[in-house]
C-alpha cells in the first residue's frame, strides 16, 4: 500500500493536576523512557510526514527534553511545537495547532499520557480510516473499570453517536464500559471546521476535543475502531495509574526477553527498561534492575538484586548477589560480587574479577586481574594479571584534585596497601602488605613502605622484629 500523507499531533500541554508533581506529566518515566517518548516512538512507526506536539504546562522543559533526546529515541520525523497559552481542554489544545492542521490532509491525534499504545494498532486504525474515507475515527476499548474515561455512546444501529465525558455522564451513560482511548484520526479540514463549533462544557468549562466527533458526523462518516487489547488505552492521570502502566509495560518487556531465550527466575520481580538488550541463555534472578541503554550478552548469570544502569556486559559474565554497575563496561568471562560496585567509566577487561565490597571508579582493570576483597580502586590504569590484596585503597583525591594510579602488568599487591596518587608501579613489581606507596616502583621491584614492628616485652626490653 502506498503510504498516504500521514501526520500525528500529540497533546501534551495539560497540567496533569492529579499527578501532584513539579515534573510535567509527559516527562514522567515508564520503564526508562518518559511517557512522551513512548508516544513519539509509536508515532514514528507510522512514518508520518510531520509530527506536532502541543505544549503548555512546563512547555520549555517538555520541548527541550524532546529535542535533546528524540534521536536517541529513534524519532527521525521533524517535530514542530505549538504552545497552548490557555489550558482550556483538549479541544483548545488542538486549536493551538491550527497552522499544523491546515498543512495536513489527515491527522492522528494522540493524548500525551497513554504510554501503552501500540504502533501496530495505530497503523491498522489509520489504514482503515483512509480506506473508509472517513471524517473521523476513534480508538475505543471495553474496560473493566470505565470510571474517569469518556464513554462511547452508540445509536440504535450500533453506530457512533457521540462521546460523553465522565464528568458529564448520567447514571445510564456511566454504565457504558466502552471508552474513548484518546486516540483519533481526523480529516484535517473537517476537524478545523468542527473546532470552530466547540463551546465550553462541563464543570471546568473546557473545550472538549471529544465533541468534534459528533459535529463531524453530521458531514462525514464518524467511525469507531475497536481493539480487544484494552490495556493500551490506559491513561496516566495519577501516580497509581503511572505504576499500573509501568507494571503492564514491564510484563510486555519481560515476555519479549523470555521469547528471545532469556530465563527470568521470577518475572514479576524483574525490572527491565524498554531500551535494554539481553542475549540468549542469560539467566536473571529476582529483584534485578536493568536500566537505561544497558546491554547484556549471552550466557550471563545475574544473581538476585543486581542493579545495572547504562552499561555494557559482554558474554559469559557472572554477576553475584547485590552487584551494582553504573555506566561501565564488563568484558567476557568477568566475575563480580557479591556486592561489587562499579561506578561510572569503569572498564573490566576479559576475565577480570571484582569481589566482595570492592568499589571501582573510572578505572581500567586489566585482563584477568583480581580485586577480590574490600578495596577502592579509583582513577586507575591497571594492567593484566594483577592481583590486588584485600583492603587496598587508591588515595586518588588530595582534597582539591583527582590523581591517577598506574599499576603495570602482573604486579602483586599485598593486603591493605595505600597508593597515594599520582603514582606508578611498573610491571612485575611486588608491594608488601600494609605499605603506603607514594613513589614510583620500578619493574620487578619490591616495595615495602611500613614501619618496623616493635614488641615491648613485659620487662620493658625493646626487641625488633
Ligand atoms: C481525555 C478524553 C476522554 C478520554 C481520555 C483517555 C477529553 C475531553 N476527554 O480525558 O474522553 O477517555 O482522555 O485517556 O479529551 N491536554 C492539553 N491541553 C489541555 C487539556 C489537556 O494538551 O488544556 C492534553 C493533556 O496533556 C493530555 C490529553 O490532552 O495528554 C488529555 O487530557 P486529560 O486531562 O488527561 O483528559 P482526560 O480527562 O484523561
Ligand atoms: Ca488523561
Amino acid at each position: 500500500m502506498v503510504a498516504k500523507n500521514r501526520s500525528v499531533l500529540i497533546l501534551a500541554a495539560g497540567k496533569g493536576t492529579r499527578m501532584k508533581s513539579n515534573l510535567p506529566k509527559p516527562l514522567h518515566a515508564v520503564c526508562g523512557f518518559p511517557i512522551i517518548a513512548h508516544i513519539l516512538r509509536a508515532a514514528q512507526q507510522l512514518k508520518p510526514a510531520a509530527i506536532g506536539i502541543v505544549i503548555g504546562h512546563g512547555a520549555q522543559q517538555v520541548k527541550q527534553t524532546v529535542l535533546d533526546n528524540m534521536s536517541a529515541w529513534g524519532v527521525t520525523t521533524p517535530v514542530e511545537f505549538f504552545v497552548q497559552t490557555e489550558l482550556a481542554g483538549s479541544g483548545s489544545a488542538v486549536k493551538a495547532a491550527l497552522p499544523f492542521l491546515q498543512k495536513q490532509e489527515s491527522v492522528m491525534v494522540l493524548a500525551g499520557d497513554t504510554p501503552l499504545l501500540k504502533a501496530e494498532t495505530l497503523a491498522q486504525m489509520y489504514e482503515q480510516f483512509e480506506n473508509a474515507k472517513a471524517g473521523t475515527m476513534v480508538l475505543a476499548v471495553k474496560v473493566p473499570n470505565p470510571a474517569g474515561y469518556g464513554r462511547i455512546v452508540r445509536d440504535g444501529q450500533n453506530q457512533f453517536e457521540k462521546i460523553v465525558e465522565d464528568a458529564d455522564a448520567d447514571g445510564t451513560i456511566k454504565k457504558i464500559d466502552e471508552i474513548n482511548s484518546g486516540m483519533y484520526v481526523f480529516n484535517s479540514a473537517a476537524l478545523v471546521q468542527a473546532l470552530a463549533k466547540l463551546t465550553p462544557q462541563g464543570p471546568k468549562h473546557e473545550y472538549y476535543l471529544t465533541d468534534t466527533l459528533a459535529f463531524i458526523k453530521q458531514e462525514m462518516p464518524a467511525l469507531v475502531f475497536t481493539s480487544a487489547d484494552y490495556e493500551q488505552a490506559l491513561g496516566v492521570n495519577s501516580r497509581e495509574q503511572l505504576a499500573q502502566a509501568a507494571q503492564i509495560m514491564r510484563a510486555r518487556i519481560n515476555r519479549y526477553h523470555m521469547d528471545n531465550g532469556v530465563t527470568l527466575i521470577n518475572p514479576q520481580d524483574t525490572y527491565i527498561d524498554a531500551g535494554v538488550q539481553i542475549g540468549a541463555d542469560t539467566t536473571i534472578a529476582s529483584g534485578c534492575y536493568l536500566l537505561g541503554n544497558t546491554q547484556i550478552g549471552q550466557n550471563c548469570t545475574l544473581e538476585s538484586s543486581v542493579y545495572i544502569n547504562n552499561s555494557v556486559i559482554h558474554n559469559d559474565v557472572t554477576l553475584k548477589l547485590g552487584t551494582y554497575i553504573e555506566e561501565s563496561e564488563v568484558a567476557e568471562n568477568c566475575q563480580l560480587g557479591p556486592y561489587a560496585h562499579l561506578r561510572p567509566k569503569s572498564i573490566l577487561k576479559k576475565g577480570a574479577k571484582v569481589g566482595n565490597f570492592s568499589e571501582i571508579k573510572k578505572a581500567v582493570i586489566g585482563e584477568g586481574s583480581k580485586v577480590n576483597h574490600l578495596s577502592y580502586i579509583g582513577d586507575t590504569q591497571m594492567g593484566a594479571g594483577v592481583n590486588v590484596g584485600a583492603g587496598t585503597i587508591t588515595c586518588n583525591y588530595d582534597g582539591k584534585n583527582k590523581h591517577t594510579t598506574v599499576i603495570g602488568d602482573h604486579v602483586f599487591v599485598g593486603s591493605n596497601v595505600n597508593f597515594v596518587a599520582p603514582v606508578t608501579v611498573h610491571e612485575y613489581a611486588k608491594i608488601g602488605a600494609g605499605s603506603t606507596i607514594t613513589k614510583e616502583v620500578a619493574a620487578q621491584g619490591l616495595a615495602i613502605a611500613r614501619s618496623r614492628q616493635v614488641v615491648l616485652e613485659k620487662k620493658g626490653v625493646k626487641k625488633n622484629d
